[in-house]
């Protein structure tokens, strides 16, 4: 939908005239290599997508955040004096969690009325929350008067609402990248310290061909916490038997390998494994993409893929599907699933003129064996949350 038929259907819910309306966006993200090791204190590479979460806003005067969305009939009008209060609710909760963080962090919160409108498929591992959550924040931040927002800390507050107001146990890459994603470039950042270098994305002749599982994954959430709690445990186990490591990612594999016999077969390890290792690729996929040597970027991504299914055992039936068609498409030289896993997304490297072909394959395979069709996704890097100018967008 673009920016005027937005503006035109706020105005239907919350009426018209006035001054004052303004827009904000923020992308969802893929990663590229570097998975479950953002609350390991290792190393991600994701990018921003261009697609994204707007939101059409206009100070209304009152002591509420009225929010309405374009996909579904859900309003809500969550009281700024009571912004604890809305956890439960069945949509509007990340929006509420993130006005209440800002507010506890000192930023001045007005009352305003707004219109969601999501790009980034729902549920589909792309990180649709991040980036409603960073939107909501680069938005009440603008409208309370913040005159230029830490981006850093918009990404962290949006992390800490899906944390303990959301009560998703989630690392920082996704609202991060969503923060501060760079147009034509991934981001190189280390987990443990917020700092991160731009990496212009240069494919050549080939591209990204993002693969939607399209499973339902309900328990993601779940899984995802209990995932972070073995590699908590992972962590005590190493660090109760002689160890003094802050993160599973400052360990490296030869050192973590003489700890495995106090583990006594507990799962835990394999889960450690994953992380010191993939901390490994990430940072030689960094180096070999610098290089132009996309071959070796492929390899790294597969044996990535491989680490999340056999070590982490976060992929499940259908992303494992798509790792093994793809692997055997021509013209691919890399692919893994990408984000939280258990469903979600994979990203593949295709060759530019191999793609009709890897979907068609894609699609005919992977139906036959799980029983529904894929979806795919074509994004560049795109860049991180802001605020869109509407007399620009008019004029177009
Ligand atoms: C989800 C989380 C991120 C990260 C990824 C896995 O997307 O929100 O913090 O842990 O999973 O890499």
């Amino acid at each position: 939908m673009d920016l005027n038929k937005l503006i035109e259907k706020f105005e239907e819910i919350y009426g018209s005239g006035g001054e004052g309306i303004r827009a904000f966006q923020a992308p969802g993200r893929i990663n590229l290599i570097g998975e479950h090791i953002d609350y390991n204190g290792g190393h991600v590479f994701p990018m921003a997508l261009d697609m994204n979460n707007t939101i059409i806003a206009r100070p209304n005067n009152s002591s509420f955040i009225n929010m309405a969305v374009t996909s579904l009939p859900n309003r809500v009008s969550a009281d700024i004096e009571k912004l604890e209060s809305y956890k439960n609710l069945e949509w509007g909760n990340y929006q509420a969690g993130v006005a209440y963080m800002l507010k506890e962090a000192g930023y001045n919160i007005v009352g305003c009325d707004l219109l969601y409108h999501g790009e980034v498929p729902y549920g589909a591992g792309l990180s649709s929350s991040a980036s409603i959550e960073v939107a909501t924040a680069v938005c009440l931040a603008s409208l309370g008067g913040a005159a230029s927002l830490d981006m850093k800390e918009i990404a962290v507050l949006s992390q800490r609402a899906e944390n303990e107001y959301v009560g998703m146990n989630c690392g920082i890459m996704d609202q991060f990248i969503s923060a501060l994603g760079e147009k034509d470039h991934a981001l190189y950042l280390d987990c443990a310290n917020l700092e991160y270098e731009k990496v212009p994305l240069e494919l050549g002749e080939y591209t990204i061909v993002i693969t939607n599982t399209n499973a339902a994954h309900k328990l993601t959430d779940s899984q995802y916490n209990t995932r972070r709690a073995e590699c908590e445990r992972a962590l005590s186990i190493i660090n109760e038997n002689g160890g003094s490591y802050e993160y599973l990612c400052d360990i490296r594999i030869d050192e973590l390998e003489k700890y495995e016999k106090y583990f006594n077969g507990d799962l835990s390890y394999k889960r450690a494994r994953h992380c010191v290792t993939e901390e490994t690729r990430v940072k030689a996929a960094v180096n070999v993409l610098k290089s132009g040597d996309l071959q070796s970027f492929g390899k790294l991504l597969n044996e990535a893929n491989i680490s999340m299914r056999d070590d982490y055992e976060a992929t499940g039936q259908e992303l494992d599907t798509v790792f093994d068609i793809a692997l055997g498409i021509d013209g691919v030289v890399g692919s893994r699933m990408t984000g939280g896993g258990f469903g979600g997304c994979n990203i593949s490297i295709v060759a530019k003129d191999k793609v009709e072909g890897f979907m068609k394959t894609m699609k005919e395979k992977y139906t036959k064996i799980i029983g529904y069709e894929p979806s795919f996704y074509f994004s560049d890097a795109g860049a991180g949350a802001g605020e869109i100018m509407i007399k620009e967008a008019k004029s177009n």
